[in-house]
């Protein structure tokens, strides 16, 4: 007998024929440990993207301690909160940064319970798939800790950005996320990014590491995006509310973050068009939570 889902199903799957086929890539931007640099990474990258001229929009999923407007210097007018609420749709929460970077802003006060967040990913999942093929990658910067909604969100979710430092409770905090998750279920394909390293050799022995210890206890192929520099222009960044890849361009932390870029669209990463058009984008990301509900 088809359930009340039914209609809707058929009306996804029949665009997923008709549609063009392009796709946005959907990036989870998490970590196991707060406070590693999650929202200065993937802020920045998603501007070095956005001045190479790709179409880049970034959500603040931190419901807790949203601060991407804080770090451009902006007062958003509306969260991605008002989203979830149905208050306003994602389109037109979108405010428009540098180079045409599309972004929204979290917002306090997220329902973290079962039933609430079910409701808040369906409705994200909704408003998702009216920008299918608008941008070419929608990062969603989650907070640290792993909620309901959270592990919901990363698991239907492309990629799996993970940030770690070389210290080892992140190290430890972000293996436990991503054994959590494994218990809970599938991973998307994790890119790794080693931020704060005082110097490449010390990024590369803790990536080689964590890569080493995930794949032999969680069976996970982790693939490496790259190291981010220990570097004083984040914190002058972060006081000035400017960017770093835009006040300070040249310093050694705005160049890691063109490496970032140059990696996220090279053969590290599986080419979007020879990936099979339903396993990857918006459309995959319905594709997952049906499947999920059974
Ligand atoms: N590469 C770096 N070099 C120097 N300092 C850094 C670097 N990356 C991050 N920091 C410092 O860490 C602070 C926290 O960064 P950020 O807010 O991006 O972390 P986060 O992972 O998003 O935190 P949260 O888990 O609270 O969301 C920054 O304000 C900055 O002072
Ligand atoms: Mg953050």
């Amino acid at each position: 007998m088809p359930d009340q889902a039914e209609p809707l199903r058929r009306m996804i799957q029949e665009k997923m024929v008709f549609t063009s086929p392009l796709r946005t890539r959907l990036v989870a931007v998490a970590s196991g440990k707060g406070g590693v640099g999650k929202t200065n990474i993937v802020l920045n990258l998603a501007l070095t993207l956005a001045a190479q001229g790709k179409k880049v929009a970034v959500l603040d999923g931190d419901f807790g301690f949203s601060n991407i407007d804080i770090l451009l210097g902006v007062k958003p007018e509306y969260s991605l909160q008002d989203v979830l609420d149905g208050k306003i749709t994602l389109s037109k929460a979108l405010m428009t940064g540098p180079y045409n970077m599309r972004f929204v802003s979290g917002g306090a006060g997220i329902a973290t319970d079962d039933s609430r967040s079910q409701m808040a990913v369906s409705r994200l999942s909704k408003e998702l798939q009216t920008m299918d093929g608008e941008f070419d990658q929608i990062f969603i910067d989650f907070g640290a800790g792993f909620g309901a909604l959270t592990s919901e969100m990363m698991r239907l979710c492309d990629e799996l950005l993970l940030v770690v430092t070389p210290e080892n409770t992140s190290v430890a905090d972000a293996y436990a996320l991503l054994k959590m998750m494994t218990v809970r279920g599938s991973v998307p394909q994790v890119y790794l990014v080693v931020n704060r390293v005082p110097s490449f050799v010390e990024g590369a022995a803790t990536a080689d590491r964590f890569k080493l210890v995930v794949g032999k206890f969680l069976s996970i192929d982790l693939k490496l995006l790259g190291y981010v520099m220990e570097d004083t222009a984040v914190s002058r960044a972060v006081n000035r509310q400017i960017p770093f890849i835009i006040g300070e361009p040249q310093s050694a932390v705005a160049k890691c973050m063109h490496q970032l870029a140059k990696n996220s669209y090279s053969d590290l990463i599986p080419s979007m068009i020879e990936g099979g058009i339903n396993e990857h984008g918006i459309k995959a990301f319905f594709k997952r939570f049906f499947n999920r509900n059974g």
